[in-house]
Parts: structure tokens; C-alpha cells; sequence
């Protein structure tokens, strides 16, 4: 009987212990809003920015800037959002993140723009490559990876957080599910967007720490559908993205968009943005990084036809 009311004890000291984390992980309460503030979105031509785009003008947002490096695109984007959210007011603005001069000048007309509206700083800009890493051609993706998803991402979060710690605001960083998880051919990207997760987390907690006012989260998409890198991939290649989809799962870019729009209301940390629940596999990457040698080796149709994917787009992505 002593036994069964221990663990009865441990029970509820347990239960109690995991009340908070779980309530706050679950269900927590919207403490943002996004209504009324302004917003800056990198990468905003195609794909997932678009989406961002949109979602943030259909939130209420006052003032948009959004960027990219073809102003031609932009110009599109902008005139649509405009025509569908006429309540936004929405700026194209030239700019490459990796360049130091277009960062500096980026953050300059921002902070001109916005006065001391509270501002969103979606660092969504990004390229993808999957290499073969013992290539010397390579080396000048791996610089291109490099210097737009970290190097840019970084610097432009240092050139904006002067104003951003003004006027209150956050950050959202668009990593990827390959930083969370390992994958065949996609080493640099994965090491970029590792470095954008481990980014967000430190740079959340010291902005809390020292109570400035900003909110850091990081969102993270899986195999992006109906637009990106990896649906164009699967048409040159010939071999349908479900071979790798199928196993992985998929997140249509208009998921991350309002993954971005959730993370800013209920001050998310982090977001994983897949059609299947993948985080499972992170819990047991970290208590067993071995899994992974005999993953890509199993023996299934599945598992098969997604390297067989992989392998495929390496091959191609290396040379052209
Ligand atoms: C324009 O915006 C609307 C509303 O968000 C969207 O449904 C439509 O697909 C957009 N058109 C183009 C060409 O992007």
C-alpha cells in the first residue's frame, strides 16, 4: 500500500511539475497582436513571402515594406496586395541581404518609413542547394547559402534591432525543417538553417533577459509544395516530389504564412510547419543521433523512394 500511494505522490508532483510547460505549450494565451503594426518581409517576390505578404496586409498591418532582389516581381506583389488590402499601405523596395550596402540602406528607409510604429521583421530570404560536398565546382553555391541565409540574416537583424527595440516589436526567422533533422545532400542549407534556429533561441532569450521589448520566434517549413526550390526540382528531374513527400510530409506555403501570424500572437518560440507530425523524430535524433545510419537504409518502398529523390536532385543541383 506504501508503495501505491508513492507512486500515487510522484504521480501528482509529476503532474504538477509538467502543468505549466504543457498548458503554455497547448494552449496558451494570444499576449500580440498584429493589427495596426508595421512589417518588413525579406524575400517577398515568390513563394512562401508572397504568402506572408498577403496574410500580414489580411491581419490589419498599417505599413509594409517588402523586399527582394527583383523589383519587378515586387512591383507585382505590391500592386495586388494593394488591389485585395487597400487598408496597407505597401512599399517595394529593392534590396539583396547579402550585400552590407543594401542591408544599411534597408534598415535606414524602414526606420523612415515607420516612424515609431511597432515593427515584424520576417527574415524569410533564402536559397537551397543540394550538394555534393566533395565537388570543388560547388564552392560557389555554398558561398551564395552562406552568405543569404546567415551571414544576410544575421546582419540585417543587427542593422534593424536599433529601431526594433525602440518601437517594440519581432523577429521572425524563416528556418527549415532541415535544421531540426538530418537528410541526404542537403549538408550547407542544413548548417545554414541549424545556425538561423540556434540564432532565434539565444538571441529570444537575451532580448527577454535584458526586457527590450522584442519577441524572437523561428518558423519552420518542411518540404515546400505549390512553389519553391523543391517543386521546381521535382519537375527537371523528372521524379515527383510525393516520392520524398510522401515519407516527409509537406507544408504548402500558405501553412508557414499563418504559422508566422500564430507564432507573432501566441509569442511561439518555434513552429514546425509539416502535413505529417515530425517531431517525434527530433526527440529521438536527440537521444540517439545513430538513428539516422540505419534510416536511409531501410529496407522500405518509402524510405526508397525518397533518397532515390534526394540522390536524383543532388546529382542535378551539383552540376548545373
Ligand atoms: C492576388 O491576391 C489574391 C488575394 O490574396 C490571391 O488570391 C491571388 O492569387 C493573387 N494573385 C496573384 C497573381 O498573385
Amino acid at each position: 500500500m506504501a508503495g501505491l500511494s508513492g507512486c500515487k505522490a510522484l504521480g501528482v508532483v509529476l503532474l504538477a511539475v509538467l502543468a505549466g510547460p504543457l498548458y503554455y505549450t497547448f494552449m496558451p494565451p494570444q499576449v500580440h497582436e498584429v493589427k495596426g503594426k508595421c512589417a518588413v518581409i525579406t524575400g517577398a517576390s515568390t513563394g512562401i513571402g508572397v504568402q506572408i505578404a498577403h496574410v500580414l496586409a489580411s491581419e490589419g498591418i498599417a505599413k509594409l515594406v517588402i523586399t527582394a532582389r527583383s523589383k519587378e516581381k515586387l512591383d507585382a506583389v505590391a500592386a495586388n496586395i494593394t488591389k485585395h488590402y487597400p487598408e496597407t499601405q505597401v512599399f517595394a523596395v529593392k534590396s539583396d541581404v547579402s550585400k552590407p550596402e543594401d542591408r544599411t540602406a534597408l534598415a535606414e528607409t524602414v526606420a523612415k518609413t515607420f516612424g515609431s510604429c511597432p515593427t515584424i521583421l520576417v527574415n524569410n530570404a533564402g536559397v537551397e542547394y543540394f550538394l555534393h560536398m566533395e565537388l570543388q565546382s560547388v564552392k560557389p553555391k555554398i558561398d551564395q547559402m552562406i552568405d543569404i541565409n546567415i551571414r544576410g540574416l544575421i546582419h540585417l537583424t543587427n542593422d534593424f534591432l536599433p529601431m526594433l527595440i525602440k518601437s517594440g516589436g519581432h523577429i521572425v526567422n524563416i528556418a527549415s525543417l532541415a535544421g531540426k533533422g538530418a537528410s541526404i545532400g542537403v549538408n550547407v542549407y542544413a548548417a545554414t538553417k541549424y545556425a538561423v534556429v540556434g540564432f532565434s533561441l539565444n538571441l529570444r532569450a537575451d532580448m527577454r533577459h535584458r526586457k527590450l521589448g522584442v519577441s524572437v520566434h523561428c518558423v519552420m517549413p518542411g518540404f515546400v509544395t505549390e512553389a519553391g526550390m523543391g517543386d521546381d526540382m521535382g519537375k527537371q528531374i523528372g521524379l515527383p516530389m510525393e516520392s520524398v513527400t510522401d515519407l516527409a510530409g509537406f507544408s504548402r506555403p500558405i501553412d508557414t504564412a499563418n504559422a508566422v501570424v500564430e507564432a507573432i500572437k501566441y509569442d511561439h518560440p518555434e513552429m514546425i510547419v509539416n502535413s505529417l507530425p515530425i517531431w517525434p523524430l527530433t526527440v529521438i535524433q536527440a537521444i540517439f543521433p545513430r538513428f539516422w545510419d540505419f534510416f536511409f537504409e531501410l529496407p522500405l518502398p518509402l524510405v526508397q523512394r525518397s533518397t532515390a529523390w534526394l540522390d536524383k536532385v543532388t546529382d542535378y543541383q551539383s552540376q548545373n
